[in-house]
């Protein structure tokens, strides 16, 4: 009878062995599997995983039965969970008056790279939106009403929420951002909740440019410490920035090494 049990068992034991090393093959072929070491083994991944706050072990070491274990990287894991291979979604935002002056020029080229490379990209001109500043009414914080100041915002809530990677490119006015993106920043105020930034875990590209000679004297620092300041305070991570001396209308189409970076920038995010 025991001995019958015990067959059974092993029987079971077997097939699931079989299943998930077919799953885990499955996966590695794919590229959607890494094998490695524990946690603790590995605390880099590990932390890494944790202070994304959105991505999880999988796997682990059932004894007996598995001896393979694997980390499912970050967006393996949603695709897994979404049960398909989903692209990144990249929202981009203009901050200058001038449609076609050179941050929109580098947000173009962000745009291009992150289309080629796969990505959904959403591009707005803020300039011609009424953003309103942030009125302190502090309505956002009581409830789950969110921000009751009804102009273009309320259309860009959702956008924001629904965005992987947030690019935002400012032209350096009085030796930081412009007000359109400030305005608009502010407005990031009725996404705070007790637990957080509904913008927590996304991502944060930069795109500026400048008439000064170098990123010190333009002003264009100031506006790399405030995007550093908020991304550390919401929990965003910044993939990338790019930025430059770029004055008059055409400047920066004329430096093919500055579009390049903003091109490069674009498909570095799209992934
Ligand atoms: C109101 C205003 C303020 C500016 N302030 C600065 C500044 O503080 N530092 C700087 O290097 N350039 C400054 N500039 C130059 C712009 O940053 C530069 O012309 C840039 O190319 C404008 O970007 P855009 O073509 O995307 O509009 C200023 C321009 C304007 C119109």
């Amino acid at each position: 009878m025991i001995e019958e049990r015990l067959r059974a068992l092993a029987a079971q034991t077997y097939a699931v062995t079989q299943a998930h090393e077919a799953v885990t093959q499955e996966l590695a072929e794919t590229g959607r599997i890494q094998e490695g070491l524990l946690p603790d083994e590995k605390p880099d991944i590990h932390r890494w995983e944790h202070d994304r706050g959105i991505g999880s072990w999988s796997g682990g070491r059932s004894p007996g039965i598995f001896k393979r274990y694997a980390v499912v990287r970050r967006h393996d894991n949603d695709d897994i969970q979404k049960g398909s291979m989903m692209s990144k979604s990249i929202l981009i935002l203009k901050g200058s008056p001038r449609k076609h002056g050179n941050s929109a020029a580098l947000a173009d080229q962000i745009y291009a790279g992150a289309k080629k490379a796969g990505a959904e990209v959403e591009s707005v001109y803020l300039s011609g939106l009424e953003i309103n500043p942030c009125d302190a009414c502090d309505a956002c914080q009581e409830g789950d009403q969110g921000c009751i100041v009804q102009d273009d915002m309320q259309a860009l809530y959702p956008q924001l929420k629904a965005a992987d990677v947030i690019v935002l490119a400012s032209p350096i006015y009085y030796f930081t951002i412009t007000a359109q993106i400030k305005a608009f920043i502010d407005r990031w105020y009725a996404l705070e909740a007790d637990h957080g930034s509904a913008l927590k875990g996304k991502e944060l590209a930069i795109a500026l440019v400048y008439g000064d000679s170098d990123v010190y004297t333009s002003g264009g620092i100031n506006a790399i410490h405030t995007f550093e300041s908020i991304a550390r305070y919401i929990g965003l991570k910044i993939s990338g920035m790019v930025y430059g001396t770029a004055e008059h209308l055409g400047d920066a189409e004329k430096q093919p090494e500055l579009m390049t970076k903003a091109f490069n920038l674009g498909e570095k995010i799209a992934v």
